[in-house]
């Protein structure tokens, strides 16, 4: 068998060493147009897990590599005149080129063929290969010569980067956070053997651009970062090697396999510098390969193979690589937080680290956090404890004169079980039961304004007296017996009225006995369900009196908040989106246009909502599709909704058009909130796939959202909130006094079960490299 590689990087050469060692007798030939020591980059980066793999893999190049490397366990982030240091990372740095020149020396010695200086410039020139690996890197010319069928997608992100090398020594993967003249430079740096380090620099292209760095050569802008990181630098110097200022290019491949040729590496999928795993990405690429080659019995079946099982765990790379470099790009938003705030939202970026993970790790940090958090709620008025904080779940809230006693709230969630939109006793009782659990807000699902106004016949409604007796007999269980507030959601179907219940096929149109839909334009959801018909005025001022009315049933049963529904697609929502709203009048057209109507709609409930009552708005911050709303028109319509008066947005996306394509995953909505957090200056309350208290912390100590919302965990454990205070020692929080005998007995085994806890995770968890490292260069205890 015959194999070309086509690119001496990481990628080409661990591909060939693996291949290789599987099959002694193929021949194997890496093509590569540099030098075999040009130097090029300065330092790379691994996990400990990484390297765990490469130990399986390939021992002699494992062990050669780990002997040149650097270990640290720390990572500290400077900003503005403080440092917080996180401990138990477990990373190690190596030279790129000693890296390449050990899988050099390796594959040589298994007698793979290393041809230097031969750009290669036509894949036929391998006519006779079996295997065409083309690992040519970020720029591959053989993706871009096949891109009608790779079709690589490359995004080329807002902010502008430099690799660039010191001889300052570091202890730890370190971010630095600079103010300037021009505005905030990031420095990712960590060391990668004695007295060399990497430094990676970044800042947004206006910062870029007031610095003046375009009009500056390479050794110019090193001398303009050695200025301004001078101060931590101690007299080392900025090296540079190519090091030219770039916009990050995250790409991503629909194909990786065509024919005998596959791609590997950057070629094939870049992940942002700050996740530190474009090499490890690489190498990995080329164990997935070698495996497949392994286990296939053709090359075909193998490159199938291949792309089949390594795609998702690439592309979960790749995600939480956006997310990191997203929270890099937005870093304004966060400039005015508290320090400790700030440190904690850069640890815990990516998702991966969370409030109890650090809890382990650095307890001393996530108590500074804690006391941060406190700090911030006295300053709103409230008399809590700064010294010994209780966890931001559990740190009180106030809109207007409503007051919350915790931050978790139950999310609305239509029930599909009132009887001509009337309450039944199985909503006093799953209203009632949640509120007895401890939740600090809980809102209805969407009662509807009117008959016309429901999804599915099994939707609640509040247009009639019997409606208002049976919500306010609910508010008053809630009142009666629990510290829970309750928000009354309204809303209006639109276009996605006249529907199934849920389990017999949500949003398929009802077979029968439907009704008239209305919405801004006339486009069915399905291409099946019942046609809407485009709102005239008439129809909007029917449809806005019908809201005021319901608002004011809602103020008779004593409801402490209102929540206007302008998401998922339904009436309201389907006016915000241009996906839904084609129309050529005044509510149509800009965003603005867009608006005019549900904001009507708003202010004329927030007319009559007493206005010592808060009222929200659930939107959709996007709609997961070409051409409709994004996170940024979400800034602008919860700035809208704010100047009319809006105390909370409530956070969600999507379900506005069939063929939307959402990004699921942990907490997957939470970045919105932050976005219209951070930049609307507006508090928001996230939502979705938030599934245990340690991510409600990490959300909320991270300032991404004020209030936490759980739909479907509440569905199954009314009692989420009395448990998590009961592992995080929230004592105060409310219970029945019917139920003190079981909250005295889960405080009691709380303690005990999260010693167990953490006792189990630290006994898991391996040393890390670093920590090896540490213990055996420690002298020998005197006996
Ligand atoms: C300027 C720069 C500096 C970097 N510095 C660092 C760093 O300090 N630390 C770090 O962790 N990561 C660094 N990276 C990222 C890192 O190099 C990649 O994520 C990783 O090396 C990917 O490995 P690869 O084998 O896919 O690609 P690469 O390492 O880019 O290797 C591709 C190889 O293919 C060769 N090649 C390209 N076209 C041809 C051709 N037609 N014929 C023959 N050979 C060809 C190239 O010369 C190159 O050696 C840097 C990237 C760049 C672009
Ligand atoms: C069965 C069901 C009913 C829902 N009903 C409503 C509703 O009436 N109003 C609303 O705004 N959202 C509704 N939602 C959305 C939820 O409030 C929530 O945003 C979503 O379930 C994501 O949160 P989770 O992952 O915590 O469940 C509903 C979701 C489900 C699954």
């Amino acid at each position: 068998m015959k194999v070309a590689i086509i690119g001496g990087g990481p990628a080409g050469l661990y591909s060939a060493i693996l291949l290789k060692k599987q099959r002694p007798e193929t021949e194997i030939t890496v093509y590569e147009r540099n030098r075999a020591d040009d130097t090029f980059g300065f330092g790379v980066v691994f996990s400990d897990a990484t390297l765990d793999n490469f130990e399986k893999y390939d021992p002699p190049s494992y062990r050669r590599i780990t002997e040149e490397f650097a270990y640290w366990d720390d990572i500290a982030v400077h900003f503005r005149g403080t440092v917080h240091r996180v401990g138990g990372n477990g990373f190690c740095g190596c030279s790129r080129r000693k890296l390449l020149l050990i899988l050099q020396e390796r594959a040589r010695e298994l007698g793979v063929t290393l041809m230097f200086e031969t750009e290669i410039a036509d894949e036929a020139d391998f006519a006779d290969a079996d295997l065409i690996v083309i690992a040519d890197g970020i720029n591959s010319r053989f993706r871009e010569k096949n891109i009608a069928h790779f079709q690589p997608e490359v995004d080329l992100r807002s902010n502008i980067f430099a690799w660039m090398g010191s001889t300052r020594p570091l202890d730890a993967f370190t971010f630095i956070f600079q103010e300037t003249e021009w505005g905030p430079f990031i420095a990712h740096a960590y060391q990668y053997e004695t007295g060399r380090s990497t430094w990676i620099f970044e800042t947004d292209p206006e910062t870029f651009e007031r610095a003046g760095l375009a009009g500056l050569d390479e050794k110019q802008s090193a001398d303009r970062m050695a200025e301004i990181f001078g101060w931590f630098l101690q007299d080392h110097p900025i090296l540079t090697n190519r090091s030219t200022w770039r916009n990050f290019p995250m790409i991503r491949n629909q194909r990786w396999v065509k024919d005998n040729m596959v791609l590997l590496g950057d070629a094939k999928a870049s992940a942002h510098f700050s996740i530190g795993s474009g090499t490890k990405l690489a190498m990995e690429d080329a164990i997935a390969l070698a495996d497949a080659m392994h286990r296939a019995p053709t090359v075909a079946a193998a490159l199938q193979q291949y792309e089949q099982g390594r795609r998702e765990e690439v592309e979960k790379t790749q995600h939480a690589a956006d997310v990191s470099l997203v929270w890099f790009e937005h870093v304004d938003r966060f400039w005015e937080f508290d320090p400790v705030q700030f440190a904690f939202g850069v640890m815990t970026r990516a998702k991966a680290i969370t409030y109890d993970n650090l809890t382990l790790r650095a307890p001393d940090f996530v108590h500074q956090v804690d006391k941060a958090f406190a700090k911030q709620v006295r300053a709103r008025g409230f008399d809590v404890d700064v010294g010994k904080p209780l966890a931001p779940m559990f740190q009180p809230f106030r809109l207007r004169e409503m007051t919350l006693t915790n931050r978790a709230v139950v999310s609305p969630m239509c029930m599909y079980s009132a009887k001509d939109g009337m309450p039944q006793d199985f909503h006093l009782v799953h209203y009632g039961s949640r509120a007895l659990g401890g939740a600090g807000l809980i809102f209805t699902e969407m009662v509807c304004v009117g008959r016309d106004a429901r999804i599915t016949p099994g939707c609640a409604g509040i247009w009639n007296d019997e409606q208002q007796a049976a919500w306010r007999r609910i508010v008053e269980f809630v009142h009666a017996n629990s510290a829970a507030k309750i928000c009354l959601q309204l809303g209006h179907a639109g276009r996605k009225g006249a529907t199934r219940l849920m389990w017999d096929g949500m949003d398929r149109p009802l077979e029968k006995g439907g009704w008239d839909l209305i919405s801004a334009s006339p486009i069915p959801y399905f291409p099946d369900s019942r046609m809407p018909r485009e709102m005239d005025r008439a129809a909007m001022d029917a449809v806005r009196s019908e809201f005021v009315a319901s608002a004011e049933r809602g103020q008779a049963c004593g409801f402490d908040m209102l929540e206007l529904h302008c998401a998922h697609g339904y009436l309201l929502a389907s006016f915000i989106s241009p996906l839904t709203n084609t129309r050529s009048d005044a509510y149509g057209g800009s965003l603005a246009n867009r608006l005019r109507y549900p904001l009507e709609v708003f202010e004329a409930l927030r007319a009559v909502w007493p206005s010592h009552k808060p009222m929200s708005v659930r939107i959709s911050a996007t709609d997961w599709a070409e051409g409709g709303v994004t996170g940024d028109d979400a800034v602008a319509v919860a700035r809208a909704f704010a100047e009319a008066g809006v105390d909370l947005v409530d956070v969600s996306t999507g379900q506005t058009v069939r063929d939307s394509r959402p990004i699921y995953g942990r907490m997957f909505q939470t970045p919105f909130s932050d976005q219209v957090r951070n930049e609307a200056r507006v508090a928001t309350m996230c939502v979705g796939n938030i599934t245990t208290a340690d991510q409600v912390n990490t959300i909320l100590a991270a300032g991404r959202a004020d209030l936490v919302a759980l739909g479907r965990p509440h569905l199954i454990d009314p009692g989420f909130t009395l448990k998590a205070a009961a592992w995080y020692g929230a004592e105060g929080v409310f219970c029945p006094v019917q139920y003190l005998p079981g909250k005295d007995q889960i405080f009691r085994n709380s303690v005990r079960d999260r010693q167990d806890y953490e006792e189990l995770k630290i006994k898991a968890k391996p040393k890390t490299r670093a920590e090896l490292k540490a213990e055996a260069a420690k002298p020998l205890a005197a006996e």
